[in-house]
């Protein structure tokens, strides 16, 4: 039976976010397996991150994970959970989706209700059996990669589920990308830690803060 510390963590799509969060978890000696819709960009990634690093079509990568972390813009989940919904079955899924698309300005607008979260419109297309976290899109890339293992005090990421079972599961991953853990509530919480959210650090909480400064804040 696999706890965890021992699931099996597959990152599906391997831009900015998915090549971030495999470097973390190499960094921390978890292994993880790499899928992208192109094979040769998952097995280029996966022979510099070493011998912890497994690359694999998206079908083996899902059928092989217990957690799958869906590491492609907010429009593509709904596709991935489309065409691998059999596979997804019983699977933990961790989206850090934020529903946000290039505007003209040269920044980003909300493409989904004001009031609305792409966590709350992923768990309703989610896969039979399928448990949803929303978690590791609270930083922008950069500091999901410079604040991780950050010392004397691990910086904080916030996540949300409806499953508290998940829970363990979540937080260790969390860990194991050099974080500290803050459960923010239900997948009803998602905007809070999306894009433009009070806890996002491209919305009104503006940058990484430690466990301390996190939990004055929910
Ligand atoms: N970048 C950030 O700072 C940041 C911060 C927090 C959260 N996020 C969220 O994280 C997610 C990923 O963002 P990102 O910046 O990493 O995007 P990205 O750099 O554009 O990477 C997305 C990756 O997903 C792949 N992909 C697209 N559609 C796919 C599909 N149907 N099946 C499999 N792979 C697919 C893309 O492959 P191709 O190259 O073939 O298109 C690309 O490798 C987004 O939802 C974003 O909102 C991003």
């Amino acid at each position: 039976m696999q706890t965890p510390t021992t699931s099996k963590i597959a990152i599906i799509g391997l831009g900015n976010i998915g090549q971030v969060v495999a470097n973390n978890l190499i960094k921390n000696n978890r292994g993880v397996i790499v899928a992208d819709r192109n094979l040769e960009k998952a097995q280029t990634l996966a022979a510099q991150l070493g011998d912890l690093a497994q690359p694999a079509t998206i079908s083996d990568a899902i059928r092989e994970a217990d957690i799958v972390v869906v590491a492609v813009w907010f429009a593509a989940i709904k596709e991935i959970f489309y065409q691998y919904e059999a596979l997804l079955q019983g699977k933990i899924i961790i989206d850090p989706s934020n529903p946000i698309a290039p505007n003209a300005q040269g920044g980003f607008d909300k493409i989904i209700g004001e009031n609305e979260s792409a966590g709350q419109i992923n768990a309703s297309l989610l896969p039979k059996g399928a448990k949803l976290a929303k978690a590791l899109g609270t930083l922008g890339a950069a500091s999901l990669a410079n604040a991780a293992n950050q010392q004397p005090e691990a910086a904080a990421l916030f996540y949300a589920t409806d499953d508290i079972n998940i829970d363990e599961t979540i937080e260790q991953l969390i860990r194991d990308n050099g974080f500290a853990p803050v459960r923010v509530g239900g997948l009803d919480q998602s905007i809070r830690i999306e894009v433009f959210g009070d806890l996002h650090e491209f919305g009104a909480l503006g940058k990484t803060v430690t466990v301390a400064e996190a939990k004055t804040k929910i």
